[in-house]
């Protein structure tokens, strides 16, 4: 950047046009308006070409980009608030700032893995689909029965901002017993949120009714949910997914979907986005969501004008509020 000039900036990916006209009114601004995710060679060109990046989870931030040789970025400004599509430990070695956007999808986020719960428990894609493909012949006592929600025990795994605003829908809105596993939540926080603590994630399985998933994905957290956690849960039980794929084998969830080791799922995130097991689509009891968690207007707006904030404030010369590395 010579003295004067606006620093350039990189959106990946579409924005909403609010968002980049803001950006475009501060920065000298590089936009994607064909909406194609970047190869990881424009990745890396733009790491070379650009002082910040805008990237979404589509988006691989690896030591290959972080590292580019003659690179001028100096900061990532994620669109998301998962950040598990950027390589921290690169951005470290190579004095990389990278920022996310926490808070303002919290609600989109927990209301999604609400709906999911809804439409798992109630059948209502099963519903759905009848209609839509002129198969409904009328209303029937026994059509279609689903389990009640109201009252039961949902377990969360991972009790952060997302994790409690579920809680507190789940507690308030629908009268649930809420059960959690986070180790580092103070239990005197969590009771505000409804929600009671449980000894290991081993005990929220058995007992629940229900489980989402709210835990970043880390090396520690993959396949947090495979074939031996599965076979813990009720057979009537219902396992969310708003997270991310990885914490789920997806393969062995095909299995216990298959065989009745538990009732159903309800997913808004896959292990290999935007490919989905095959099999799952093919199975009745899993609701198929693709990764809309945060997809309302005012969130993608909120997201994209917290990206900007943090990017205004390291080009000013101060700390971002929602630096992460
Ligand atoms: C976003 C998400 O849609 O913020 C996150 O971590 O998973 C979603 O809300 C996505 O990350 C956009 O990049």
């Amino acid at each position: 950047m010579t003295p004067g000039s606006r620093p350039r900036v990189v959106l990946t990916a579409k924005l909403p046009e609010a968002v980049e006209q803001h950006a475009a009114s501060l920065f000298d601004v590089v936009l994607n308006p064909t909406d194609t995710p970047f190869t990881a060679a424009q990745l890396i060109a733009s790491a070379q070409s650009a002082d910040a990046l805008v990237p979404t989870v589509t988006d691989k931030i690896t030591a290959d980009v972080l590292g580019a040789a003659g690179r001028r970025i100096r900061i990532v400004a994620n669109f998301g608030v998962g950040y598990n599509n950027i390589d921290l430990a690169a951005a470290r070695t190579n004095g990389v700032v990278i920022t996310n956007t926490p808070d303002v999808l919290t609600d989109e986020t927990a209301d999604t893995a609400i709906a999911l719960l809804l439409m798992a428990a109630r059948r209502l894609g099963e519903g759905e689909r009848l209609v839509r493909a002129g198969r409904w012949t009328g209303w029937r006592p026994t059509q279609l029965l689903g389990t009640k929600v109201t009252g039961k025990t949902l377990g969360i795994i991972g009790l952060g901002r997302i994790g409690r605003a579920v809680a507190k829908r789940a507690h308030d809105g629908f009268g649930m017993r809420v059960i959690y596993f986070d180790p580092p939540v103070p239990i005197g926080e969590a009771k505000a949120h409804g929600a009671e603590p449980c000894g290991s994630i081993e005990d929220v399985l058995r007992e629940s009714d229900f489980v989402s998933l709210h835990a970043p994905a880390t090396p520690e957290t993959r396949h947090l949910i495979n074939a031996r956690t599965l076979a813990l849960m009720p057979r009537h039980a219902i396992l969310i997914n708003t997270a991310r794929g990885d914490v789920i084998d997806e393969a062995a969830l095909v299995d216990a979907l298959r065989d009745g080791t538990i009732a159903g799922a309800g997913l808004d995130v896959y292990e290999r986005e935007p490919t989905v097991h095959l099999d799952l689509l093919t199975l009745e009891n899993v609701v198929l969501l693709p990764h809309l968690g945060s997809a309302s207007t005012e969130t993608r707006v909120a997201m994209g004008e917290r990206a900007i904030a943090n990017l205004e404030a390291f080009f000013a010369g101060t700390a971002p509020r929602d630096r992460v590395a």
